[in-house]
């Protein structure tokens, strides 16, 4: 074969497979509900409010909405996806919808908070999305997410954590804070089975990190009477997130055997978070325990009414390897590890890969 129609079959080949790669890419979609975990700009948005400096610092460098100084888990989940990070469903200016959609809103729980946004509310935001989508798709407009993709996109929920910290914060006991998680339960299965209804066919549900391990739950909570695991983090909180979690495998069990032809994976985010701080050193981490930004120094860096983004807080100088942001959230650095984690499928159960999944 002489170099003239070498370079032909190469031109050829490069007309044939861009746009199929392209193609295969763009085809996968994910919806996404839960909290400021995974909240890309809803809170933001939703209330008209202002996240300033220094979150965004490390990766956007301007306001985002996100409560990091860089790209949440699910930020590198698309990257890793190969599709555009998630606009908020309310994201009024410019949304990107090409790869769907995210619901999360910071402060959200499975019940009405103080935020505005339940688990419920953002299961009909999806409802209400779909129906105008399909309503606009034939003119050409709109988000033009096809019938196939809508079924065949994953359904991700990441949400527990508020359900958790608002009964500790009301002053309940451990046990009576633990009485209250089956109905959280109940309505994560609720908004699963709706999502289900409308053709959902691919769910997956992250369980609740440790959130004995928050450096706002240490310098807040932690009392002379209150019992610390080996990593110095709250044992009630974290046995706490382990009783929630034991009752979401149920959940995912029972689901698997109601919905046959759904696909239904259930992601270990306490363990892959656990790991964090147990194996910080592993990972280049140092002070596991204390937030990057926030007030007051060691060893937790946080303060009330001192919190990161007020003028009373600094951030820890930029490149420091820190796993918490600002005391709730975690970091880019942690979340890019989080994700790797979630992507790599050994915290799945079953273990089915995100970009299997997807496509
Ligand atoms: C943010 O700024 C840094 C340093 O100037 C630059 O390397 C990076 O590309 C910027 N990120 C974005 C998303 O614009
Ligand atoms: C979506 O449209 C269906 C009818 O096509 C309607 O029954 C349902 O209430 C709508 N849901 C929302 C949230 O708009
Ligand atoms: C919980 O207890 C603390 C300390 O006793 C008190 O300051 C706070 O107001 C209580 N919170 C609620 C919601 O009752
Ligand atoms: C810490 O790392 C070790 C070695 O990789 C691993 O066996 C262990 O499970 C990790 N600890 C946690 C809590 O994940």
């Amino acid at each position: 074969m002489g170099t003239k129609s070498a370079s032909f079959w190469v031109a050829l080949m490069l007309v044939v497979l861009v746009p199929l790669m392209n193609f295969v890419d763009s085809k996968c979609i994910l919806f996404n509900f839960g909290d400021s975990n995974s909240d890309t700009g809803g809170l933001t948005a939703g209330l008209g409010l202002y996240l300033g400096p220094p979150a965004g610092r490390t990766f956007f460098n301007r306001t985002t909405g996100r409560f990091c100084d860089g790209r949440l888990y699910i930020d590198f989940i698309c990257e890793g996806l190969k599709i555009n990070f998630l606009s908020h469903y309310l994201e009024s200016s410019g949304p990107d919808f090409t790869h769907g959609v995210n619901f999360a809103v910071a402060g959200a729980a499975t019940t009405t908070t103080a935020v505005p946004f339940p688990l419920s509310t953002q299961v009909f935001q999806f409802l209400h999305f779909k129906n105008k989508t399909r309503e606009l798709r034939p003119q050409g407009r709109g988000s033009l997410i096809g019938e196939e993709e809508f079924r065949d996109a994953v359904y991700s929920f990441d949400i527990g954590q508020n359900d958790i910290s608002i009964g500790f914060s009301n002053n309940l006991t451990y046990q009576q804070v633990v009485e209250t998680f089956p109905d959280s339960i109940s309505r994560i299965k609720n908004a699963v089975i709706s999502i289900i209804e409308n053709g959902g066919s691919k769910i997956l549900i992250y369980n609740t990190g440790p959130l004995g391990c928050l450096p706002q739950t240490l310098a807040l909570r932690k009392r002379d009477s209150s019992t610390l695991d080996s990593l110095g983090c709250l044992a009630d909180y974290n046995n706490a997130a382990m009783a929630f979690n034991a009752l979401l495998d149920l959940l995912c069990h029972d689901l698997r055997s109601q919905y046959d032809n759904v696909i239904i994976v259930c992601t270990d985010m306490y363990a892959i978070k656990y790991d964090l701080f147990a194996n910080h050193t592993k990972f280049g981490f140092e002070h596991p325990l204390m937030a990057c930004c926030g007030h007051g120094g060691p060893p937790y860096n946080y303060r009330n009414l001192m919190t990161c983004g007020q003028p009373t807080a600094t951030a820890c100088p930029i490149g420091t390897r820190a796993v918490s942001w600002d005391g709730v959230h975690y970091t880019e650095a942690a979340n890019e590890i989080i994700a790797s984690k979630i992507l790599s499928s050994s915290y799945s159960t079953p273990q089915i890969k995100l970009s299997c999944l997807c496509n």
